[in-house]
């Protein structure tokens, strides 16, 4: 459970997305949060408070004289105890609010006199959105600290499409998740490769591997958790960009290293987690290569691909050079040989039957003062066990 022990007052403004708010609402329960929600008027003309409170297990207020609260100071006491106070949707009459201090209702009462973070997840149409006094409400809001969770881009209530839907209750309680982890890359800039890549053979075929790329999105979540700035290059899986994370796509070990080597000189860490093809066809063929036009089977000529990893450790101010072992036997053996060999600080190792495909691993960590395992846990823990070794080792190099 992600969120186990936090306290969260959930606001929820007058929009249509305030029916989302009720999943978003039950997402956060389950991951072990619990939930004080404070609704606008407008908002309960769209979903009535009992459902949030049938959700939540608690009352939902909604007025700020509610005699339900002793001593009448609703706005005070609903909010001091709280780790954070999250409204989604918020509205941009609700922003507008925010950013000049006025505090006309309980929600707006009650971040006016908070001492934890605001995020809010903004919710309205697409020409509210680009107007010119929200632009400036948003601007103002980022500038006193508030966390701007979204918008996204699609469909809207109204018919038009375009920026300013509400993102999904998963992608807040994921910024939620992060919004909680320690900041221990704040300010540092982290260069990933991920996945395997495809060398190609003819136009449908090619050489390639089983990696799914889960435990490489699984760090650049991580360090994105952290606070550092995470730029992610890819070979080809299907799995989605970790949110605030800048992915570059790349099919090739060729274009892998020319997208790090695009990268790498603004890295303070570079973390090589792809399954590079060590070789790749000498010639690959324009046309797809048709059975039994020739005489004999096609031979296929390889070349060596560059090591990405030995490359950048060999430069002469590397980044931070993290590399992975994955190996079927003698893990320690070939993991400390790799370590050596490419000249980098830190090698994580893992068995190939541990981790390949799946959502758990089981890790070890080679550096300069030993081994250190990390048994087997979700990726995502994992990942951010490593992000806190690499945060010491920086802190160290320093
Ligand atoms: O040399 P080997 O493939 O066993 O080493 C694995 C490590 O080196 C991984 O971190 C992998 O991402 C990196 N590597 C690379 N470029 C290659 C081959 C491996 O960056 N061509």
């Amino acid at each position: 459970m992600e969120l186990a022990g936090k306290r969260i007052v959930l606001g929820v403004t007058g929009g249509i997305a305030a029916y989302k708010a009720a999943e978003l609402l039950r997402l956060l329960l389950k991951e072990g949060a619990s939930v004080q929600v404070a609704m606008t008027e407008a908002a309960t003309h769209f979903v009535t408070p009992v459902t949030f409170q049938a959700l939540s297990g608690r009352p939902v207020f909604s007025d700020q004289w509610d005699s339900r609260v002793p001593n009448n100071m609703a706005h005070i006491d609903l909010s001091r105890e709280a780790d954070v106070l999250l409204v989604a949707p918020a509205s941009a009459d609700f922003l507008a609010k925010l950013a000049h201090g006025l505090a006309d209702d309980l929600l707006s009462t009650l971040a006016l006199a908070r001492a934890c973070p605001l995020l809010v997840a903004p919710a309205m149409n697409r020409q509210m959105w680009e107007h010119p006094a929200t632009c400036r409400n948003i601007a103002t809001l980022r500038g006193d600290g508030v966390d701007i969770l979204g918008p996204g881009c699609g469909d809207q209530a109204c018919g038009e499409t375009g920026l300013g839907r509400m993102i999904e209750p998963e992608e807040i309680l994921a910024d939620m998740v992060a919004h909680f982890q320690p900041k221990r890359l704040a300010g540092k800039r982290v260069l990933l490769t991920a996945g395997p890549t495809f060398e190609a053979i003819d136009p449908v075929r090619g050489i390639t591997n089983l990696s799914s790329g889960k435990m490489g999105y699984a760090i650049a979540r991580a360090a994105r958790e952290a606070g550092a700035q995470v730029t992610l290059v890819s070979g080809p899986v299907s799995l989605p960009c970790p949110q605030g994370v800048t992915r570059t796509a790349v099919t090739s070990a060729l274009q892998m290293h020319a997208a790090v080597h695009h990268e790498v000189a603004a890295s303070d860490v570079f973390i090589a987690v792809a399954a590079v093809a060590d070789y790749r066809p000498a010639k690959p063929i324009g046309h797809k290569i048709k059975k039994g036009a020739q005489a004999a089977p096609p031979q296929i000529e390889l070349l060596q691909n560059p090591d990405i990893l030995a490359e950048v450790a060999a430069l002469r101010d590397p980044p931070l050079c993290v590399g992975f072992a994955a190996e079927s036997e003698n893990l320690a053996e070939y993991a400390e040989n790799k370590r050596r060999t490419k000249k980098i600080p830190l090698l994580v190792g893992n068995l190939i039957h541990d981790g390949f495909g799946g959502d758990d691993n089981t890790l070890i960590l080679f550096d300069d003062e030993g081994q250190h395992p990390l048994p087997s846990a979700p990726k995502l823990e994992l990942a951010r066990q490593l992000v806190a070794r690499i945060a010491s080792l920086l802190e160290k190099r320093r």
